[in-house]
């Protein structure tokens, strides 16, 4: 069995992540030697049994973003309770970014901290949620509006989940994908999934390791996701994440050729890799309007006293403050004219 192993480099707090098939038999390794008891938090439609070697209590949430909330973490943190967890034992994240981000959070908050360890089952999650330490749930007035910085102890990105993904989430995470290509200008397309997913999980864990905190530069992995959380919130979550994700990027790449910060081949690479190489959406959802869009994002977290977009240029992809909402709207409307590769 070949796998990889890719390291999150925080001091102490340093973890690794091991990216493979079959690589979830490498749990007990991880845990805490500690760890007298295990709370797998998961849902039931994943079908991804883990054996951590110790004895082990299952709590099944529910699945879909609207479970995402304080709600669900205290009935998880009960359950918690009822196993007799401490902080010296180990909380273990199996399914999607939903599940690494609740199962993170509530870890945090157990007994003050209690160690936890992610199975990811999902291509973002693999390759975006469970590494960095974020987590948190949703609040009815926006998403993950309460959370904390909890680093994991471990992460095992077993490329077998993939297998009963549904399409729509594969494709979903290969947004994700096209953004670590295009924020380092590597060509990750045709590597075998082991490296690709690997790849993706060091380019993030490099940005990490220098901005734990998001004080600076580890906002360029919101490279795309100004439109997309208005798009995901204009259209209700039809679009999902990754999808408004590689919208979001198109828009991003008109938005920077306006300003003059890249050029037209520049743009065009971005509707080869993300339109035709990953075939994902580069228009607008039908429906959408731009001033509805332009108004929900002046509403974004970014957001101090101008529209700020993450952008690409001359210096690479970085935070752009104070742009005018006139190109803001040029680029929309260079987005409706149909690109002919
Ligand atoms: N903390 C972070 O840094 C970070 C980064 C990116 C995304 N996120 C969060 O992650 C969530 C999105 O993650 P997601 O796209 O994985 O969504 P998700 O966790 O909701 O999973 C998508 C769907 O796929 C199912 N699923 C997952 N793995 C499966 C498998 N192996 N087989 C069959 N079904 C499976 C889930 O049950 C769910 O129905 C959002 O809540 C987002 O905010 C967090
Ligand atoms: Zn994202």
């Amino acid at each position: 069995m070949t796998s990889i192993r890719v390291s999150v480099d925080l001091g102490d707090r340093s973890y690794p992540v091991i990216v493979g098939h079959g690589v979830r038999t490498q749990l007990p390794d991880l845990i805490p030697k500690t760890a007298r008891r295990a709370v797998v938090v998961t849902q039931r439609n994943i079908d991804f049994q883990v054996d951590v070697g110790i004895p082990t209590v299952t709590v099944f949430i529910g699945d879909g973003e609207q479970f995402k909330t304080l709600s669900v973490v205290e009935e998880v943190s009960r359950n918690f309770a009822e196993a007799q967890l401490t902080r010296h034992d180990v909380v273990i994240g199996v399914g999607g970014g939903m599940i690494t981000d609740v199962a993170g959070f509530a870890a945090s908050t157990w007994h003050r901290g209690t160690p936890v360890v992610h199975v990811p089952t999902s291509l973002v999650g693999m390759i975006d949620a469970a590494i960095g330490g974020k987590t948190g749930v949703n609040l009815p007035q926006g998403k993950n509006l309460v959370g904390a910085f909890w680093q994991p102890v471990g992460v095992l990105c077993d490329l077998d989940a993939l297998s009963t993904l549904p399409k729509r989430e594969l494709r979903g995470g290969l947004g994700e994908l096209a953004k670590y290509q295009l924020l380092v200008g590597e060509d990750l397309s045709a590597l075998p999934q082991t490296e690709q997913v690997a790849r993706c999980v060091e380019i993030k864990a490099k940005i990490v390791s220098a901005d734990e905190r998001d004080q600076g530069s580890r906002a360029v992995l919101n490279y795309g996701h100004t439109l997309a959380h208005a798009i995901e919130i204009a259209t209700e979550f039809a679009v999902s994440h990754g999808e408004a994700v590689a919208i979001g990027m198109i828009f991003a790449a008109h938005l920077a050729a306006v300003l003059g910060r890249i050029d037209d081949q520049r743009v065009r690479a971005h509707y080869e890799l993300i339109g035709k190489n990953y075939g994902l959406e580069v228009t607008l959802p039908r429906g959408s309007s731009p001033d509805e869009l332009l108004k929900l994002m002046y509403m974004d977290k970014k957001f101090v006293g101008g529209l700020t977009f993450v952008l690409d240029g001359p210096n690479g992809v970085e935070t752009v403050s104070d742009v005018s909402p006139t190109h803001v709207t040029e680029a929309f409307r260079r987005m409706e004219v149909p690109f002919k590769p």
